[in-house]
């Protein structure tokens, strides 16, 4: 994040960011459309509605906390990404971000494909009716009954992770009197941070095999000559909440390199390549992601262009956005409890919810905005810490945000860009029910896609 230091020293109790300064925003009422989704806006009340229906009255039907998630929004941005990619290419969305029956029909009917992570994932996509050609199965380390379910089920793809996996893949499917497509998952030697890329550093973790060292050409060897298996592509992922391109540039860059090499040793060229996820997406006004088309177009290139270089056919790329495509799209709505004033230090305004609902602040020290939703206020901004009822001092959900000063219990706050890792994130800490999701189409015919729990829900699984 870029914050300039103030050079007057600070006014305000607090010192955003060690040594830096953050001036409140000009209009406090004022809801930025980039983290904001696409029907959100404050109404002639000065109350904030989505798909046309005002928070308060969302608040009194579905309850708070709960997250709101604006369907045309969604489905807008699976449009962008596979318009942006066209029908040469394939965009796998990443199930991991947020995964319910509801967004499997939409990803369907908006024909974008699914990745799932793990067998509840596949169980909730197959159940919802997803093509099961139209999904992907990825995991370090998946279990047999994992990896049997998908193989019987006929997913498009399994991305394999490790040697074991290439022949533990290969003896089921050839149980199963199968041939698996799959992909095999590289490390290219890419770190990549939100703001910075660091070339050749990220080896020395849990996923793929490395190109560097030859384990991903061994990879290759080994998966070429088993019978189960039809090995279809390479399959790279540089990490999550990108905003640069270069990562991925490398990235694409080295997965042509690999084709071109097992072109030379094996005569054969493989047809795919799948270069991830991990686009980032506007949790301040200070974040300013890429839009799909630039992604596209620059993946595109490159890949063309290196293919080029090598002699190689252009194989068919796909994509795996999970935050880019479900993130932006939703808020939680909570209620403020009670609002503390430390003097000397910061306010502390404690909501309905917290770290069960959004564990990122915590565990990422991630940012995120947070409005006054229930009313507008012409009260001076005040700096505040948003913090959750959980029993744990870290349960912060914005670590630094400007509040009108005349913030009180029952108004009502939202905090945006939830729609990705939060409620796939979210726990039962403290016993805490997980709030629901509820999607707001454009005619505001408001409906719940996945409830709130019950504490009858904690109670059934509780069997001593
Ligand atoms: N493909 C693969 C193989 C992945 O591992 C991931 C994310 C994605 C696609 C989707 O990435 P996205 O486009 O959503 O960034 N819990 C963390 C994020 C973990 C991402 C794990 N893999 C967070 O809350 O930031």
């Amino acid at each position: 994040m870029s914050r300039s230091a103030h050079p007057a020293g600070p006014r305000y109790a607090d010192v955003l960011h060690e040594g830096h300064y953050t001036p409140p925003p000009a209009d406090l009422n004022a809801l930025d459309p980039r983290v904001w989704s696409r029907t959100v806006t404050r109404n002639a009340d000065g109350v904030v509605t989505v798909g046309g229906r005002s928070v308060t009255e969302l608040a009194e039907e579905f309850g708070t906390p709960a997250y709101f998630l604006d369907e045309s929004d969604f489905r807008a941005r699976c449009r962008a990404w596979r318009d942006a990619f066209g029908p040469e290419a394939d965009v796998f969305y990443a199930g991991k971000a947020f995964l319910s029956r509801a967004i499997v029909r939409w990803l369907k009917e908006e024909d974008l494909n699914l990745d799932v992570c793990s067998g509840g994932e596949l169980a909730t996509a197959l159940d919802a009716g997803m093509p099961a050609e139209r999904i992907a199965l990825h995991g370090n380390n998946k279990s047999t009954e994992e990896i049997t379910r998908a193989v019987e089920a006929g997913v498009g793809r399994i991305v394999l992770d490790s040697f074991q996996e290439i022949v533990r893949v290969a003896h089921i499917a050839e149980r199963l009197g199968k041939r698996q497509r799959v992909q095999i998952r590289v490390t290219v030697g890419v770190e990549a941070h939100t703001h910075e890329f660091i070339a050749t550093a990220h080896e020395d973790q849990k996923f793929g095999l490395a190109l560097a060292g030859g384990q991903a050409a061994e990879a290759v060897r080994r998966a070429l000559k088993l019978d189960g298996l039809e090995l279809v592509g390479i399959h790279s992922h540089i990490g999550s909440q990108i905003f640069d391109m270069a990562g991925f540039e490398v990235s694409a860059r080295r997965v042509v390199q690999l084709l071109a090499e097992v072109r030379d040793e094996h005569g054969v060229e493989l047809p795919e390549i799948d270069l991830g996820g991990g686009l980032g997406i506007a949790y301040t006004s200070e974040d300013d992601p890429r839009e799909p088309h630039e992604i596209a177009t620059a993946l595109r290139t490159i890949v063309t262009r290196e293919c080029a270089a090598a002699g190689l056919a252009v194989p068919r790329i796909s994509v795996e956005p999970g935050r880019a495509i479900v993130g932006p799209t939703a808020f939680t709505l909570y209620e403020v409890g009670t609002v503390k004033e430390l003097p000397g230090l910061r306010t502390y305004v404690s909501v309905d919810g917290g770290m069960s609902d959004n564990i990122r602040t915590a565990l990422y020290d991630a940012e995120y905005s947070v409005a006054l939703v229930s009313r507008s206020s012409t009260a001076e901004p005040m700096q505040v810490r948003v913090v959750g009822k959980h029993c744990e001092s870290g349960d912060i959900v914005v670590r630094d945000a400007f509040l009108p000063s005349d913030v009180a219990p029952g108004d009502l706050l939202a905090v945006p860009a939830t729609g990705a890792y939060c409620r796939s994130m979210a726990s039962n800490y403290n016993h805490a029910l997980r709030p629901p999701v509820v999607a707001v189409p454009e005619d505001g015919k408001a409906r719940v896609i996945v409830r709130r729990e019950t504490e009858e829900d904690l109670l059934r699984l509780d069997v001593g």
